[in-house]
């Protein structure tokens, strides 16, 4: 559906060819001051060079072909040579009836669906969830939605971390901790025990002891580098505990992003890729992509125009073993040959960005991926405590997701308990949770990703201000208002909306008439916290018109109605901003 912008562009610029000049100077944008006007057009002042004439003199006859068109309630031209512009209501009135009518409410849709794979999470199997993860799963999530809203087929895949070191390394701790297990012991010829030797519990201690003595210990880490190759090569023991650890630590993480309503659509991981490494590197060598180098295998990735050195994409290292690279590369490989995609998104910590140039490079050059696939690298900044320096738990540590939250749900609780001291406990603690994730994901989403922010719980959790639970507060207020006139007899789907009889109310309507701008815009730049942006300006807008209106004490019939009917819009359009943010609102709060 063509924007509003467009629209008066249109028309503007017909006023402009009509009076003798180039329509291409009716270029409207929104006003830089609402107090005068809410949209204004420059092109006098842009063409006054090209005709010789003063910009008032253009800008005037321009207002005259325009005076008296039903799309404007004033065009005025005011000197030196600008046309400030005022809508009717009318036209914002039966904007905002067609967008109801349209698909996606007046999002322009491609003719076709272009597949894009959005990779995300990206946690590490072994290690708990912590709040390092959070920005991948809660930014990732945001833009499948947003991607998915504007037309796409989104394949959102998880790109477990399952193949690494930290496997070697887990299986190496376990070894010392249980040497007795058959998984170490070279005769066992029986079958291997369903049950895994270890609880996730457990697994989430396993992990960071033999991280941290890998890091003091040589000969610990040379054996779980062994370990892993022994792993990638198939030896059977330690494919049996890989699968008994991938098992337990899969449910949890499924369990955690349930909790954080992530969904992916695909839960594949670095291991999934290794099937296609040996063809892969074959592939490299045979046409001369590849060479050796200090008994490594590389593909030279830098490009003369560098400021900055791009080191080589190591394929394969001097033991023969992959990497973190050679996943990601067979990763694609597979994607390209599977999916066909348009265009993949990585949405990861944007201190691995440079290794994403180089793994971008290399899959051109090595022609992975068509010349036209698209591959963006959305990276985004650390999360960090009111200090300033990376989140951590009050004692120091990593605080593991599961606690974030819960912290969160507890604060939550407790001002619901007090605030509606007779809500059932279930609906309590489920609105509790709603809130929570409002609070978090949009004291995230609110920032452009790749800024670094701070986490500030106090502030997140407001029911004021730029907020999760405000923008909530707002919904459930039109709930509440919508549920009254229905209790007294009306019916929200016949109300019909009239043109605004307030400036409020006006302003009210202008907002939602750029939805699907906001939305787009969020898409092309891969930018939730435009949409942030415009739910909350939205949002305020509503709330001026709600504390300035009688809505169900208004006595004219007509009137409620329209206000009926333009709460309902509001209604619908804040609903579907935040479930593309990835988060959804309670009936009370
Ligand atoms: N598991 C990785 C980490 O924790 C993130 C994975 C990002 N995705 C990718 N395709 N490399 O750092």
């Amino acid at each position: 559906m063509e924007k509003v912008l467009e629209l008066i562009s249109k028309e503007v610029g017909d006023a402009f060819e009509a009076a003798g000049y180039d329509r291409e100077l009716g270029k409207v944008t929104i006003s830089n001051r609402p107090d005068l006007c809410e949209y204004q057009c420059n092109g006098a002042m842009a063409g006054a060079k090209k005709y010789g004439k003063a910009p008032f003199i253009i800008a005037d006859e321009v207002a005259e072909k325009l005076a008296g068109n039903e799309m404007f309630e004033k065009v005025e031209s005011v000197k030196p040579g600008f046309l400030n512009i005022v809508v009717s209501g009318d036209f914002a009135r039966s904007y905002i009836v067609r967008m109801l009518h349209e698909k996606h409410l007046g999002v322009t849709l491609p003719g076709h669906e272009p597949t894009i794979i959005i990779d995300y999470g990206g946690p590490n199997v072994a290690k708990s969830l912590h709040v390092g993860h959070l920005r991948s799963a809660v930014i990732g999530e945001s833009i499948k939605r947003i991607l998915k809203y504007t037309g796409n087929k989104v394949i959102g895949d998880a790109h477990l971390g399952d193949w690494g070191l930290q496997m070697g390394l887990v299986i190496t701790e376990l070894k010392e901790r249980q040497p007795d297990l058959c998984y170490f012991d070279p005769d066992f010829t029986g079958a291997y025990p369903k049950e895994a030797p270890f609880t996730v519990k457990e697994l989430g201690d396993i992990y960071p002891t033999a991280s941290a003595k890998s890091k003091e210990d040589e000969d610990f880490k040379a054996r779980a580098m062994e370990a892993t190759k022994l792993l990638q090569d198939g030896y059977k023991p330690y494919r049996a505990l890989w699968h008994h650890i991938m098992n337990v630590s899969l449910a949890d993480l499924k369990q955690n992003y349930k909790n954080l309503n992530v969904d992916f659509d695909l839960w594949k991981g670095e291991s999934d890729a290794d099937p296609v490494i040996p063809g892969m590197v074959e592939y490299m060598k045979s046409h001369g992509y590849a060479h050796e180098s200090q008994g490594a295998l590389v593909v030279d990735v830098a490009e003369e125009t560098d400021t900055k050195e791009i080191p080589p994409c190591m394929i394969l290292k001097s033991d023969g073993a992959s990497l973190y690279n050679t996943t990601d590369l067979a990763t694609i490989k597979q994607r390209m040959d599977e999916n066909h995609p348009q265009g993949i998104v990585y949405v990861v910590d944007k201190r691995q960005e440079l290794y994403f140039t180089q793994v971008f490079r290399c899959a051109r050059k090595t022609k992975l991926v068509m010349p036209e696939t698209e591959l963006h690298f959305v990276g985004f900044g650390t999360m960090n405590g009111k200090d300033g320096k990376p989140f951590k738990t009050r004692a120091g540590g990593v605080m593991p997701l599961g606690d974030l939250i819960s912290e969160i749900d507890e604060k939550m609780y407790a001002r619901i308990k007090e605030g509606n001291p007779d809500m059932p406990e279930d609906e309590a603690k489920d609105t509790a949770h709603k809130i929570a994730l409002s609070a978090l994901k949009y004291g995230d989403l609110s920032n452009q990703p790749s800024k670094d922010y701070i986490f500030d719980i106090d502030k997140f959790t407001s029911f004021e201000g730029d907020t999760g639970p405000y923008i909530l507060y707002t919904i459930v207020r039109i709930k509440s208002i919508l549920r009254k006139y229905e209790a007294e007899g009306g019916n929200v789907k016949e109300a019909k909306l009239g043109n605004p009889d307030s400036p409020a109310m006006k302003d009210l309507m202008l907002g939602l008439t750029r939805f699907a701008d906001a939305v787009e815009s969020a898409a092309r730049d891969f930018a939730p916290n435009r949409i942030c942006g415009y739910i909350y300006d939205l949002s305020n807008a509503f709330n001026s018109f709600y504390h300035g209106t009688k809505i169900l004490s208004e006595t004219d019939e007509y009137k409620k109605s329209s206000y009926i009917a333009l709460l309902a819009t509001t209604l619908k359009v804040l609903e579907t901003g935040i479930d593309l943010l990835g988060f959804t609102s309670p009936e009370y709060m």
